[in-house]
């Protein structure tokens, strides 16, 4: 009885308050979740300060509602090399259109996401801040950039942001408990150790790749997640790439350093802190300037940043250091020189409704051969060699609420993912197997050769024979002589696909975003273009209003 009270008495309290608190717009621009996760901690800090806050997916806001936007917050990621990332495309298109309004009346300020081991370091957050700035608004708080640890920067920015925004307004603390986002008590500060149940190849041991099939345990976690979501891993490197390491910088591993405030040997340290397969720029630097090498140092004063990155291309910190074998550094320096640690986040391959008690993931372990060693990818190699029965792997999820089977079970679903794109589909499939929802299905998959690539041959078939599949269509590149791509697929069926288009369909994509990614957004032009009869203007707009409705979404990395 007291909490039920307690609760409205809350909640009305809430709504008197919102009629006259100042609003705090909050948009976000997102490719993985973090600043729509850093878009609702905004929002619970406003209310705190007796700001309304109104958090909005920038997709979800058209342009003509900018100019009233009297406070704003803007919380954006970088995507690749200095993109907007997908939900902020088109609201940053139509700010650059002629016809883009004045924001005279906005005060707004910036905070950007990105990784500094691109070149266009949190450009998307940049280009915001200038754009606005042009448009007449008005910069109330500096922007922020943030690294990939960007936990306590974006706490910086909101601590001081918040309370500017909500300065000579209403400062009674508006208690609104609907409005509380939940938040998993799993994080990448806290990550849940889970138990590997899984590790099986699922290509053939004669393909020329090697793709795994895992399902990690969360039973007795309390966690739970949609199809469509990401589960992160945070990895540790592997122990022989480090000696080898703390060998060529002539260190023992012994050495105590402090690491997080805590004392660490040089070797723990950089097998679970530190990022030590890429190098910063700040130690290729470093090895330039110790070791006088000509070419190395004419590279990096030219600036041709194109050449620059061929040389480094599939060169990892251990092919620097055995090729200036005179280079050594103490342990305290080289620990300066790295960036820490990060997660890698994969798309989930199942349901959360099917399999409440673990989460499969289907990932490519990546290993080659170059400069004369063997190379592994972290994460990749970490969950496929280095976690067991005895060792714990440490995950949290991130939640894609832009990836999801849709809400209505009677629309089709168009999914492309060749690869390991495969897997968010594995994870629909099984949602809608669950969910009896009678909507149609059509997969399109591919990869190399159907005799060692085929993954999940047995399910798929099995899926289609059911009719739970109502189509399938597949493209082994190289089982031919000329290549066949999923896209082509696509196109052969055009006709088709565009009709599910005009029943409601829904359209994703997952895998490569630099070539499949672009080749299938063409394709899907393309179809549109001669099935429905349109011009190229006409075709892009269809495929604006199919993003609009979140019928076009993408998973592609
Ligand atoms: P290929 O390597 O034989 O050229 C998964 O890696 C599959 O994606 C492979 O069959 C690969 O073909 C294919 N692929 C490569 N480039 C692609 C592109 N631009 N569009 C679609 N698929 C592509």
């Amino acid at each position: 009885f007291f909490a039920g009270m307690h609760s409205h008495m809350l909640q009305s309290a809430g709504s008197v308050n919102q009629a006259n608190a100042r609003t705090l717009h909050i948009l976000y621009g997102t490719q993985t979740g973090n600043s729509e996760s850093l878009a609702n901690d905004a929002a619970n800090a406003a209310k705190k300060h007796g700001l309304q806050p109104v958090v909005k997916s920038m997709d979800e806001v058209e342009i003509g509602q900018l100019p009233q936007m009297q406070y704003l917050l803007i919380i954006t990621s970088t995507y690749g090399e200095g993109a907007m990332p997908d939900n902020a495309e088109m609201l940053w298109e139509a700010v650059n259109s002629d016809a883009a309004p004045r924001l005279d009346n906005v005060n707004y300020s910036v905070l950007a996401l990105g990784d500094t081991s691109y070149d266009l370091f949190c450009q998307a957050g940049i280009d915001w801040d200038s754009k606005l700035a042009a448009l007449g608004a008005k910069r109330l708080f500096d922007r922020v950039d943030c690294d990939v640890d960007f936990e306590a920067p974006a706490e910086k920015w909101l601590s001081e942001v918040i309370p500017l925004m909500a300065e000579g307004a209403s400062t009674v603390a508006v208690v609104d408990t609907e409005t509380q986002v939940a938040k998993s008590v799993y994080n990448r500060k806290n990550p849940f150790p889970a138990k590997m149940r899984v590790n099986r190849i699922v290509t053939a041991l004669d393909s020329s790749k090697e793709t795994r099939h895992y399902e990690i345990s969360i039973d007795g976690s309390g966690l739970s997640y949609e199809a469509g979501d990401a589960l992160c891993v945070i990895p540790t490197n592997c122990p022989d790439l480090v000696a080898q390491i703390v060998k060529a910088i002539g260190c023992t591993g012994a050495e105590d350093e402090p690491v997080n405030g805590e004392l660490m040997k040089l070797s723990d340290a950089l097998r679970t802190h530190f990022e030590i397969k890429l190098p910063s720029k700040e130690l290729v630097e470093e090895i330039a300037s110790r070791s006088g090498d000509q070419e190395l140092n004419a590279l990096l004063l030219s600036g041709d940043k194109e050449k620059l990155s061929d040389y480094l291309w599939g060169r990892d910190i251990l092919d620097l250091l055995l090729q200036f074998p005179g280079v050594e550094f103490s342990a305290a320096e080289f620990l300066r020189l790295l960036k820490p640690l990060q997660h890698r986040a994969y798309s989930i391959s199942s349901s959360g409704k099917k399999h409440p008690d673990s989460v499969h993931l289907t990932v490519a372990s990546v290993r080659y051969d170059a400069h004369g060693r063997q190379h592994k990818g972290v994460c990749s190699t970490y969950l496929a060699d280095l976690v067991n029965e005895e060792t714990d792997v440490r995950i949290f999820f991130t939640p894609n609420n832009n990836f999801r089977v849709p809400a209505d079970d009677n629309l089709p679903m168009i999914m492309v993912g060749p690869g390991t794109g495969i897997a968010p589909f594995r994870a629909f499939l099984q949602e809608r197997e669950f969910r009896k929802a009678p909507g149609k299905n059509w997969l399109f998959f591919g990869d190399r050769n159907a005799s060692t690539d085929f993954i999940y041959r047995e399910e798929i078939e099995a899926m289609r024979s059911s009719g739970l599949l109502t189509k399938l269509d597949l493209a082994f590149s190289r089982d031919q002589a000329e290549k066949i791509y999923v896209q082509d697929r696509m196109k052969e069926h055009g006709a088709e696909l565009y009709a599910w288009l005009e029943q409601g369909g829904y359209f994703f994509v997952c895998g490569d975003a630099y070539r499949m990614a672009k080749d299938v957004d063409q394709a899907l032009h393309d179809v549109i273009r001669e099935h429905g009869k349109k011009t190229l203007i006409e075709a892009v707009d269809y495929v604006n209003q199919l993003k609009k409705d979140k019928r076009y979404v993408r998973d592609v990395y």
